[in-house]
């Protein structure tokens, strides 16, 4: 489905956030090693996280709606041997933590993707679980993969990456292992894992950037999910961009490991307020408002680069309205991600006019640039590429055609609704 996106004069109005996409994805399947019953409130109707809901079912779980926003996991006869092949579709947070849940289970499972996350690396999780005793057969570290499940052995782990997919999967192998399994990584990532096992009962222990767990039995207790951030990072941007916007964005989590965004936002002068901040099951959530700012350029490097590895596609159409050079540095990683995220970048963002340069490990785009639009966008199977492209669309001088749109539905089926509710 192709997607016009014109020029808008403002964007005003107050939204609520779908729920959050990591958050969701492991409240599904914690839920599944509880062998009791969880009620999830407010949960991600994306498609990467319904891959993970169809798994856990196809392991024994039975789910049952209350309404829209609330559904019950049912893990009574969870686990149990799969007896068709496990699809992560998308998503690379569910094969990488199924990776680690499966492998010290008492059966054989095998993990299959589509075509993007086939080729995307599952080195950096086979070699640690591997490390533990797994017994994964591959071709190339790459999907499809069949575990022979079996009893693990922790390990102390130091990971050459900050990826919390990583991390969460050695932990998850860790809750089913004999002795004590630590993790630790050269920058924290988010930790959405660490928060829910305590949340849930586990034993574990986190000191900075190293966390230890010990064989333990998750609880079932019931589970809200704040809204997404990443996802809100599109409206944020789109105020800080559209002259004389205003918007206040509801139930955004903001957990320090994942609002990187919030802080560039700050060092770029945006004018933005963190409200009535709480705790939703263990999560830091707040309301953000956000208002058209004159941005400056800034630097974005090192520690900070995991906390908002998501939002680098639209913090590079952000830079593009800032007064200066912004410098994106250590983020390789983004390579590796649902499509070559540096590249794409600089390709299509390039083509609307933007001034940007590619580097090995990021981006420096120079602003502040009029984007001219009237050219056609490819968003590479990319959600967020989409996404950053529809944002960047509300400025360009001219329509843009973004191609594929339904990428979208991947993590925010409700994108184009709710960003056209606020759009005039
Ligand atoms: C995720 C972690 C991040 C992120 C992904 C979701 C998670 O990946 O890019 O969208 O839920 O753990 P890495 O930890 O591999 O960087």
């Amino acid at each position: 489905m192709n997607k016009l996106v014109k020029k808008a004069k403002y964007i005003k109005g107050e939204i609520e956030i779908p729920a959050d996409k990591s958050i969701t994805h492991r409240a599904f399947m914690f839920s599944a090693l509880t062998k009791g019953k969880v009620k999830i409130s407010n949960f991600s109707k994306g498609k990467d996280c319904l891959s993970t809901l169809k798994i856990i079912e196809q392991l024994g779980c039975e789910k049952k709606y209350i309404n829209e926003k609330e559904i019950i996991i049912d893990a009574a006869n969870a686990l149990k041997e799969p007896n068709t092949l496990l699809d992560c579709g998308n998503s690379g947070t569910t094969t990488r933590l199924m990776a680690g849940i499966l492998s010290g289970q008492n059966f054989n499972s095998k993990l299959i993707g589509d075509i993007s996350l086939s080729k995307r690396p599952m080195k950096r999780v086979i070699e640690p679980l591997s490390m533990m005793g797994a017994e994964i057969i591959h071709n190339d570290f790459k999907l499809p993969i069949e575990i022979k499940g079996k009893k693990l052995n922790a390990i102390e782990y130091n990971s050459p990456l900050s990826s919390a997919q990583v991390k969460s999967c050695i932990l998850l192998a860790g809750l089913n292992a004999n002795g004590v399994t630590t993790f630790t990584e050269p920058y924290k990532s988010r930790n959405h894992t660490e928060l829910m096992f305590e949340y849930m009962g586990a034993d574990i222990k986190t000191q900075g950037n190293r966390v230890s767990v010990k064989e333990s039995q998750l609880m079932p207790v019931d589970i809200s999910v704040c809204g997404d951030i990443s996802s809100a990072a599109f409206f944020m941007v789109a105020a800080l961009i559209v002259p004389n916007s205003e918007i206040l964005i509801k139930n955004v989590g903001i957990n320090e490991t994942r609002a990187g965004i919030i802080d560039v936002i700050k060092s770029m002068n945006g004018e933005i307020e963190i409200i009535n901040e709480r705790l939703v099951s263990n999560e830091k959530t707040a309301d953000i408002k956000l208002r058209y700012s004159k941005l400056k350029g800034c630097t974005i490097q090192g520690e900070i680069i995991p906390k908002l590895i998501d939002e680098i596609p639209i913090i590079a159409v952000m830079a593009t309205q800032a007064e200066g050079k912004t410098v994106i540095k250590d983020a390789q990683d983004l390579r590796n991600k649902e499509a070559d995220r540096i590249s794409t970048v600089k390709k299509e963002l390039t083509k609307l006019g933007a001034h940007i340069e590619e580097t090995p490990d990021g981006l420096i785009i120079y602003g502040k640039t009029e984007l001219k639009g009237g050219c056609e966008i490819e968003c590479c199977h990319d959600h967020r590429i989409a996404m950053s492209a529809y944002i960047a669309g509300l400025i360009c001088k001219e329509d843009i055609l973004i191609k594929e749109f339904e990428w979208v539905d991947i993590s925010f089926p409700e994108f184009s609704n709710l960003i056209t509710s606020i759009t005039y």
